[in-house]
């Protein structure tokens, strides 16, 4: 028995037509003619309402139904034209909802295989970084025991060679535990009045020797400025030594690494410029990927394992910002985060 609107359309049809014209065969007024033209006149007009109605309602939206999961089962979507959802016909929303939910469903597995894709690269990055330094500390140590360790000299050196190695791997291990605790969020954010100029004072402090090396100097923009956020004091020096680490590393020789204060109404702006390397446009947007660096051999010659920007991105994810950064290659670069200014009934002295 073939299901088609058609068919379906006739049987129903002709029971109406036979039950129209049974019942006026009841009544004896009735000619025989008149129940043959009731009998066609009942049939054609069940016949056509109940084809039109099975055919483009019904049959109609049931075979799209089919054509749509029969293309989800081939992950056709992209192919798919959605249909406007039709509140006269539910067959038309079913549709709808099908497409939505497969839609959602896609997305989902689009996004773990990114995900999936992501952490094989991670994998395969961090045992990378973990080789090299072990694989540097391992040689020196193998040689020292294949007999440079009677010679004096030669020991001496090549022992603080392994420590530089291993002090290498510590501080590789320390940016990955976190990166991976702020993921995790095992790192709960305090939000207090932070002074930044303070901040940024001590960070300077830190980095006064590697500074002086290499001539650069560190200054504050407009040191007379009072500039409250409301943020995490820990992290946000965390970000600031990331970023005035940076600036040192890639500085010119006898060059300068400022740090500016944008103030507004709600809030400020800290910006560290340096008047380095530059970084080139294609890098830009890749530099805060964990290992990402523009020049992997100068950059690990400076001691980066290449987390600094990606800890950075993080710890500015927790304060619901991001890093901006703008760079002319020769000229320098300037690393730039936007923080709310500390609230005005509790700061301590901020001039809200
Ligand atoms: N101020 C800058 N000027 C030029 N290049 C920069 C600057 N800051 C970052 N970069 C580039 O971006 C890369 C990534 O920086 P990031 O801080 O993440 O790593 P790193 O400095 O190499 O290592 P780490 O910060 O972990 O010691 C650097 O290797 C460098 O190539
Ligand atoms: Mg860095």
């Amino acid at each position: 028995m073939v299901y088609s609107s058609r068919v379906l359309a006739l049987l129903l049809a002709l029971c109406i037509a036979l039950i129209t014209t049974l019942f006026l065969s009841l009544f004896e007024s009735v000619a025989a003619s008149a129940l043959l033209v009731a009998f066609f006149i009942s049939f054609s007009v069940s016949y056509l309402l109940i084809f039109v109605v099975l055919e483009f309602l019904i049959f109609r939206e049931i075979n799209k139904i089919y054509k749509l999961v029969g293309k989800l089962k081939k992950k056709e979507l992209s192919g798919l034209d959605r249909e406007k959802p039709n509140a006269l016909n539910p067959l038309k929303k079913i549709n709808d909802d099908i497409y939505s939910f497969a839609e959602l469903k896609q997305k989902e597995i689009d996004e773990l295989k990114k995900l999936e894709a992501f952490r094989k690269e991670f994998i395969a990055d961090v045992s990378h970084e973990l080789k090299t330094p072990i694989f540097a500390a391992q040689g020196f140590v193998h040689t020292l025991l294949d007999g440079a360790v009677n010679d004096k000299t030669v020991r001496t050196k090549f022992l603080k060679k392994a420590a530089k190695s291993l002090d290498g791997l510590d501080i590789l291990v320390q940016d990955l535990l976190t990166l991976s605790h702020i993921e995790t969020g095992q790192i709960k954010m305090h939000f207090e009045n932070v002074d930044l100029h303070k901040l940024t004072q001590e960070v300077f402090e830190q980095f006064e020797d590697k500074a002086d090396k290499r001539d650069v100097r560190l200054r504050i923009e407009n040191p007379g400025q009072k500039v409250f956020v409301y943020a995490d004091w820990q992290r946000i020096s965390q970000v600031m030594t990331n970023l005035i680490s940076n600036a040192i590393k890639h500085s010119n020789d006898g060059s300068e690494v400022v740090v500016s204060f944008e103030v507004s109404k709600k809030n400020i702006i800290t910006k560290v410029h340096d008047q380095g390397e530059g970084i080139s446009a294609e890098h830009l947007n890749r530099i805060f990927e964990r290992f990402y660096r523009v020049d992997k051999s100068r950059s690990r010659e400076k001691g980066g394992t290449g987390l600094g920007l990606a800890i950075v991105k993080h710890v500015l994810d927790g304060h619901n910002t991001r890093a901006e950064v703008e760079s002319t290659p020769g000229k320098g670069s300037v690393f730039s985060f936007k923080l709310p200014r500390a609230k005005s009934d509790v700061s301590d002295g901020a001039d809200n």
